[in-house]
Formats: C-alpha cells, sequence, structure tokens
C-alpha cells in the first residue's frame, strides 16, 4: 500500500495534527519525518486536548504504531516528558518506536540556539530555542550524536568528546560562556534516558517497508511546513529542516513511488511566528480577530501568532513543490463572523504582477497583495456536520481558492475537534 503525507502550506500552526489524527483511523503507522520539539500539534477529542511535539499524532489509536523518524531531531529529555504526560493522559506509548538513525539535540545546541538568535540581536529569526538549528548543523558537519548511540556508552562518550572538543571553544571563545561537561551530560543520557528509551529504539526503515510490503498504510505527517523549509521556504527565516513532501521520502527512508497522496494542510487565514517576510499580513481589527477567534497563540512558546489574509500565491507554490494531490482547509468557522472576506490571488511589485512566487526574495519583502474580496456567511459553522449545511457563500469561498490553487479541496475543519470536518468526495 503507497503512503500519504500530511504537510504544511504556509508557515506551520495549519493544524497537522488534527489532520493527521483524523486520517491516522484508516492508517496502521503514522511516521514523523522531520523537525523536533519546534512542533507543537493540537489534538482536541471528546473536549480532551493532547499537545504534541515529538510523539506523532496517530499516537491515539491503539491500532497505529507511531514512529520517529530518521529525519526527525530528538532531544531525549523532551521525548520522555511528552511520553509521562500522555500516560497520565491515559494514552499508552509503548508502541513507540524511535529511529536510531535520528539525531540527538543535547543541552549544548539549545544554549547555541539561544546564544545564536541573541547575537543576531534585531535580525534574529525568532526561532524556538529548542537547539533544532545547532542540532541539524552538527549533523551536515557530521558531528551529531544518534540515537543509536545512546545504546553503546563507549562510542556515545567518544563521540560527544569529539563534539565538545569543538562547542566548547565556541561556547568560551566566541560566546564567553562556560564550557559544557561531557561527564555530566553522559551521566544524565546514559544514565536516565537510555534505559527508558531503548525499548523503543529501532531500525525504523526496515519497519516502514516492512509494513509497506505487509499492506499496511502509513501517514507521514509534516511539521513546519512549505515556507519554513530550509530550501523553499523564506530563508534565512526558515527551519533547518526540509518539511515540504520530498523531506517525507529522506526523513522516513521510502522512495517517492512510494507516496501517492499528498494532503496539503491550509489555514483558512494565515499566520507566521518568528520573523521574516509575510505579504499579507495584518495589523488591523480584522487581524486580532484572527488571533483572538483563532486562539492564535504558540502551543509551544505561547507567542502571539502574526495573521493575515489567506495567500494563494503561496498555496499555488505549495501545490508545485509537494505535488498536493488534495487540500484540507481549516479553521473556516474563524472566518464566519467577517462580513468581507478577502484572499490574495497575486502580488504587485515595481509595476509589475507577479500571480507566481518571485524567485528573488528581495520581491518578496516589498510587494503588494492584490487581494479578491468575497463575501462572508454570517453563520456559525461550528455545528456543520454535512457539505450541503454549508451556506452558498462558504460554497463559493472554497470554490474560489480551489480554483486559484487548481488542487481540489478533500476535507474541511470547521472546529478544533476531531469530527469537526466536513469531507468532501474528491
Ligand atoms: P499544527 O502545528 O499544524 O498541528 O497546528 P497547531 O495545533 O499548532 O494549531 C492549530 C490550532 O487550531 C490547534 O489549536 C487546533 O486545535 C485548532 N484547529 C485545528 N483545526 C481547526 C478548525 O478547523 N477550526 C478551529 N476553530 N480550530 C482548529
Ligand atoms: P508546527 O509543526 C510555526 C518557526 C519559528 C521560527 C523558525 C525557526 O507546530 O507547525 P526553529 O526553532 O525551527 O529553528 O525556528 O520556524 N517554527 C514554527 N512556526 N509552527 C511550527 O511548527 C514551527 N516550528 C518552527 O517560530 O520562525
Ligand atoms: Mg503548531
Amino acid at each position: 500500500m503507497p503512503a500519504t503525507v500530511v504537510v504544511g502550506t504556509q508557515w506551520g500552526d495549519e493544524g497537522k495534527g488534527k489532520f493527521t489524527d483524523l486520517v491516522a483511523s484508516e492508517m496502521s503507522m503514522v511516521v514523523r519525518y522531520q523537525g523536533g520539539h519546534n512542533a507543537g500539534h493540537t489534538l482536541v477529542v471528546d473536549g480532551q486536548t493532547f499537545s504534541l511535539q515529538l510523539v506523532p499524532s496517530g499516537v491515539l489509536y491503539p491500532h497505529v504504531t507511531p514512529v520517529i523518524g530518521n529525519g526527525v531531531v530528538v532531544d531525549p529529555r523532551v521525548l520522555l516528558a511528552e511520553m509521562d504526560m500522555l500516560g497520565t493522559q491515559g494514552v499508552d506509548t509503548a508502541k513507540l518506536r524511535v529511529s536510531g538513525n535520528a539525531h540527538l539535540i543535547l543541552p549544548y545546541h539549545q544554549e547555541l540556539d539561544a546564544l545564536h538568535e541573541r547575537h543576531l540581536g534585531k535580525n534574529r529569526l525568532g526561532t524556538t530555542k529548542r537547539g533544532i538549528g545547532p542540532a541539524y548543523a552538527d549533523r551536515a558537519m557530521r558531528v551529531g550524536i544518534r540515537v543509536q548511540d545512546l545504546l553503546d556508552e563507549k562510542i556515545f562518550r567518544k563521540k560527544l568528546g569529539a563534539a565538545l572538543e569543538h562547542t566548547n571553544k565556541v561556547l568560551t571563545r566566541v560566546f564567553n560562556r562556560l564550557p559544557v561537561n561531557a561527564d555530566e551530560i553522559a551521566e544524565e543520557y546514559l544514565g536516565t534516558c537510555a534505559p527508558r528509551l531503548t525499548p523503543h529504539i529501532t531500525d525504523t526503515i526496515g519497519l516502514v517497508h516492512d509494513e509497506l510490503e505487509a499492506g499496511g498504510r502509513i501517514l507521514l505527517e509534516g511539521a513546519q511546513a512549505t515556507f519554513l523549509d530550509l530550501d523553499h521556504g523564506t530563508y534565512p527565516f526558515v527551519t533547518s529542516s526540509n518539511p515540504v513532501a520530498g523531506g517525507a521520502c529522506t526523513g522516513a527512508g521510502i522512495g517517492p513511488r512510494d507516496i501517492d497522496r499528498v494532503i496539503g494542510i491550509a489555514k483558512a487565514y494565515v499566520t507566521r511566528v518568528g520573523s521574516g517576510p509575510f505579504p499579507t499580513e495584518l495589523f488591523d481589527e480584522v487581524g486580532n480577530h484572527f488571533v483572538d477567534v483563532g486562539h492564535e497563540y504558540g502551543t509551544n512558546t505561547g507567542r502571539r501568532r502574526r495573521p493575515g489574509w489567506l495567500d494563494t500565491v503561496m498555496l499555488r507554490y505549495a501545490a508545485r513543490v509537494n505535488s498536493l494531490s488534495e487540500l484540507a482547509i481549516t479553521k473556516l468557522d474563524v472566518l464566519d463572523q467577517l462580513d468581507v472576506i478577502r484572499v490574495c490571488v497575486a502580488y504587485e511589485a515595481d509595476g509589475q504582477r507577479h500571480d507566481q512566487l518571485p524567485y528573488h526574495q528581495s520581491v518578496l519583502h516589498r510587494v503588494t497583495p492584490i487581494y479578491e474580496e468575497l463575501s462572508g456567511w454570517g453563520v456559525d459553522l461550528s455545528a456543520v456536520t454535512k457539505r450541503s449545511q454549508l451556506p452558498a457563500e462558504a460554497e463559493t469561498y472554497l470554490a474560489f481558492v480551489e480554483d486559484q490553487v487548481g488542487v481540489p479541496i478533500g476535507m474541511v475543519g470547521v472546529g478544533p475537534g476531531r469530527h469537526q470536518v466536513l469531507r468532501f468526495a474528491s
């Protein structure tokens, strides 16, 4: 059975967790393929809220094997705390599997992340300070320490020593900080984390392929989003991994022919946390409406998310680079009370119209959005359970987005709850 990818099409927090959880009911395995605990995925089931950072959003189903793939960066302390938290919420994480090839986030990565941000001053990226960038940098520099290294004390200590040789010079000589103590780290990670994680560590590539060959159905859960992608996002205001659908191949260890469905998650408006260009950003009452009604505060860091109108130029780009087969529009209910809904259909810069994302980013920084205005519906959609109950204005809005992006809409979210979704036949 081929696999399905869930990918964010904007700047994150589109509702990937909720839709992964929903689609996971039909899956046997859910794999996180990149990112780390910079993600915050919220699931609301029967009034109970689950906030996930590392554990895949399929974890709530006993029939699903949740897998943390090789492309993820794992902070073992955070992972164990999350497993404990899920345990207190009545969720069994015994089936969770973690790739031995995934890289570890260690305390010095987090420290370096914060120091780099402070050093950048007003040019800071606004990272989550979870150590994501430094951990991926160590991976690229080939001084990273992998999850499988936790299984062998000698190797772990040797690699840690080698990594710290460089890192401690940077900490002390560049940032004027104290050096990190290798023994303290080894004691905690080998002594406390490794024994608890060992039963979960495995060859997830073998696991994924055995599942595919046995006819199982695999869902690949993206974190972050297309415009935070290291290659395709608004660089340098991006994360350090590849959230796009292609990242699902490298981050889970499968080839493109194993994927036959890519669901792009798009919020009915746009939000962004952290710095970087945002053509349709709003600083007015409508923006406040999106933040207040949509509860747009980070699950992870509590930061207020920057709000803006839906941007179909972005979605066209996301459709291309992810080869989206369908869109899931989330938070349509947040637009309920608006009389007029604007949708950005193109940009204008230097007297030129851009229907596609401008290739040069300095252009993106100075574009003016070109909007089309649509009528609001003035009806509470949160209780709507069937497409036939949607007001005509909402249908017109969805048809307009579909037409602009050129990708069919398969699902529409009308509330945070697992069942507050309308499924469209595609
Ligand atoms: P993710 O990072 O993409 O998984 O998204 P987050 O979980 O960070 O943010 C999405 C927020 O919107 C969460 O609080 C969800 O519970 C909520 N949400 C998801 N879909 C809908 C929807 O259709 N309507 C409303 N009102 N809330 C939604
Ligand atoms: P989910 O999966 C929204 C943003 C940060 C910052 C940039 C780089 O919940 O959608 P990093 O810590 O990754 O080096 O920060 O990326 N960012 C997110 N924004 N949702 C996320 O995840 C994000 N993960 C990282 O705010 O601008
Ligand atoms: Mg989130």
